[in-house]
């Protein structure tokens, strides 16, 4: 069975895009890969967190993931911080990846924005973290949202660059797996946006713990164009707002886009809209009630992450301390 990992910050509550982009093709995996997730509060502090809030959001993330159909029985569920093996793994990647790699990667200059003197030097070193997140453990595929692309291929130049440096053949090649027909799921606002729980606009994105009122208003305001919907997909081209509300439609009723706009070509968007909300509560809302209950017993998620830990420990263990070895450390 091929192994899996991904992960997800606790830096705010869970958006629709974390969940189409990435939750929801977690829980289909769980099927036939063995597979381990992370609420990666490392990474989340890259940027301020309040500290009281960290502990929330970080309880609250693991809360909603199980919501959503993760079984932490069956799937490895756990916070990065619990596994020391990550920050030290990310340590030796920091000395392999190259200054010009990282100089490029797009997340980093949108998120530092001008003021990247500013930037903390971890926001810098992110991606490194990430590929020591998924090379501990040695893991072969990756499924994420589309913005994660060009992360998961310095991964992979990290891998490659260890394997060349050290003459080893080690870790393996990691594959991405980008999956759906929303992928990439835009801001409400604006289609050229991505859909983010940092924007500071909540009418922006539908987070999941949103009520069905919620969820019904932020779709009837969504911008769109004043034309029809198109009746095939070429139609589309321009049209980003009516484009993202297309593919969230079709990753929702497990279809594709071609398949949407047969049933609604032609229409404006005031009917498209209604049905989209609809199917947005049908699916959101219980994991919306089902997260809430969990968090009623706070004890029994933290228990879940801490077995999740010792289990994540035990694969990850192993492959640092041999990445140890051959770098030339002392054993200890
Ligand atoms: P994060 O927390 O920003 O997002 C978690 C996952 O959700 C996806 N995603 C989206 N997909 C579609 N449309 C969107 N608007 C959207 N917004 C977010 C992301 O692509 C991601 O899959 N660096 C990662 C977390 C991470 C990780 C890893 C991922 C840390 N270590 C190792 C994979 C493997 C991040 O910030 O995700």
């Amino acid at each position: 069975m091929q192994r899996i990992f991904s992960g997800i910050q606790p830096s705010g509550i869970p958006t629709l895009g974390n969940y189409l982009g990435a939750i929801r093709n977690w829980v289909a995996l769980q099927a036939d890969h063995d597979c381990i997730y992370c609420v990666v509060d490392l990474h989340a502090i890259t940027v301020w967190q309040e500290p009281k809030l960290l502990v929330q959001q970080t309880r609250e993330l693991a809360a909603s993931i199980i919501a959503c159909g993760i079984d932490p029985a069956r799937s490895i569920l756990f916070h990065q911080s619990a596994v020391p093996e990550h920050a030290e793994l990310a340590w030796i990647f920091n000395c392999v990846a190259r200054l010009g790699w990282l100089n490029r990667m797009t997340q980093f200059k949108d998120k530092a924005g001008k003021d990247r003197e500013n930037a903390s030097a971890g926001l810098y070193v992110y991606p490194n973290l990430m590929a020591a997140d998924i090379l501990a453990y040695h893991a072969t595929r990756v499924p994420v949202g589309d913005d994660q692309r060009q992360h998961l291929e310095l991964a992979n130049d990290i891998a490659q660059k260890f394997n060349h440096d050290y003459g080893v053949e080690f870790f393996p090649v990691i594959e991405a797996l980008i999956l759906g027909p929303a992928a990439r799921v835009m801001s409400l606002r604006d289609g050229t946006k991505k859909m983010s729980k940092s924007d500071p606009s909540d009418q922006s994105r539908i987070n999941l713990n949103d009520s069905a009122d919620t969820i019904a208003q932020k779709i009837r305001r969504a911008r769109t164009d004043p034309e029809p919907l198109p009746t095939e997909p070429a139609g589309l081209a321009g049209r980003a707002e009516a484009r993202n509300l297309v593919g969230i439609y079709a990753a929702l009723a497990d279809t594709d886009e071609e398949d949407v706009l047969r049933l609604h070509g032609g229409k404006g968007f005031s009917s498209f809209k209604e049905e989209l909300a609809a199917l947005l509560v049908e699916s959101l809302g219980p994991i919306a009630q089902k997260t809430r209950d969990l968090l009623s017993e706070p004890d029994h998620i933290d228990q879940v992450l801490h077995e999740g830990a010792a289990r994540a420990a035990s694969i990850c263990r192993p492959i640092v301390s041999k990445t140890k070895q051959i770098v030339g450390f002392l054993p200890t």
